[in-house]
């Protein structure tokens, strides 16, 4: 029989990627955007439906959820719509705050919950989320991005016990730097005070040889949603798994020491 998975920002990224590599494995995808009119690939492919949704609009959470329901049943739900809100604290506007919450946090939740009464009704079901190695560590200048990140690894470990009382299993990757447009999708606040930070950092995450692939990081998806275990995250790609290593082995104090050497602040 074949299974179907539900995605979140699928029209760029993580989200193409991993819509392509399921259809490419025989699932049925429902791949969900804010404008599904503008899709030009995934439209193209059999298994794939496309339909509406912008993840800080509540009305429309409920419907697509719906929706998608009426197709047929569901098996993983993949959260993973988000930008990056990057910069200095004190120059950010309140609105600009909000509404990084209201995607990369409160739209995870708010999916999460239109589809746990029919996984518990059901007795099974996967959600899997796009975290961040920045859910795991803060790094300088993203202070609401790591907070959005950081948010869903508390949500998710307290949220796997209800679940996995009901069926239902909740999982997280987390991703190190990977080569997507997310760039030019976020949001970058400067201030003059900050300006030396600021320039190291983007120069930190400029750098593009070694950066795992969207494609790689859907494999970890798939993995994710086949693997018949429970585990809680998947920490992927190389720069990811080394640094969240290192952290670990040094202790969150003197990994901010570690930090702040390697950028040289
Ligand atoms: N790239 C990285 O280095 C990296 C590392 C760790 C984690 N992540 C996470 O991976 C996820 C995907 O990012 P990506 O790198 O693939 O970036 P991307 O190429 O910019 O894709 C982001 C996707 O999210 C969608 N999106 C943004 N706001 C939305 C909203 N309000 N409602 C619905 N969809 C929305 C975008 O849709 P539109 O086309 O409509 O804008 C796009 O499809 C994000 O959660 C990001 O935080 C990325």
């Amino acid at each position: 029989m074949k299974k179907t998975i539900f995605i979140t920002g699928a029209s760029a990224g993580i989200g193409k990627a991993t819509a392509k590599l399921f259809a490419e494995k025989g699932w049925n995808v429902i791949a969900t955007m804010r404008k599904p009119e503008n899709e030009k690939e995934l439209n193209l492919l059999d298994n794939v439906t496309l339909l509406p949704l912008d993840v800080t609009n509540v009305d429309q959470i409920k419907e697509t959820a719906q929706k998608a329901l009426t197709l047929g049943d569901i098996d993983v739900v993949f959260n993973n719509a988000g930008y990056a809100l990057l910069g200095v604290l004190e120059a950010i506007t309140d609105d600009q705050l909000v509404a990084q919450m209201e995607t990369n946090f409160f739209g995870v939740v708010r999916v999460t919950q239109a589809f746990i009464p029919y996984f518990r009704k059901r007795g099974s079901g996967i959600f899997i989320t796009t975290g961040s190695s920045a859910g795991l560590m803060g790094f300088p200048m993203s202070s609401m991005y790591d907070a959005s990140k950081f948010a869903l690894e508390g949500w998710s470990e307290s949220l796997s016990y209800e679940l996995n009382e009901v069926g239902i299993s909740i999982k997280t990757i987390e991703p190190g730097l990977v080569a997507t447009d997310i760039g030019d999708r976020s949001v970058f606040v400067s201030h003059p005070a900050y300006e030396s930070l600021m320039g190291k950092f983007m120069a930190l995450i400029a750098h593009g040889e070694d950066v795992t692939t969207a494609a790689e990081i859907a494999e970890v998806v798939y993995g994710a949603a086949t693997d018949g275990k429970n585990t809680l995250r998947y920490v992927c790609g190389e720069d990811a798994k080394a640094l969240y290593g290192q952290r670990l082995a040094e202790g969150d104090e003197a990994f901010r020491d570690s930090i702040k050497k390697m950028m040289s602040i």
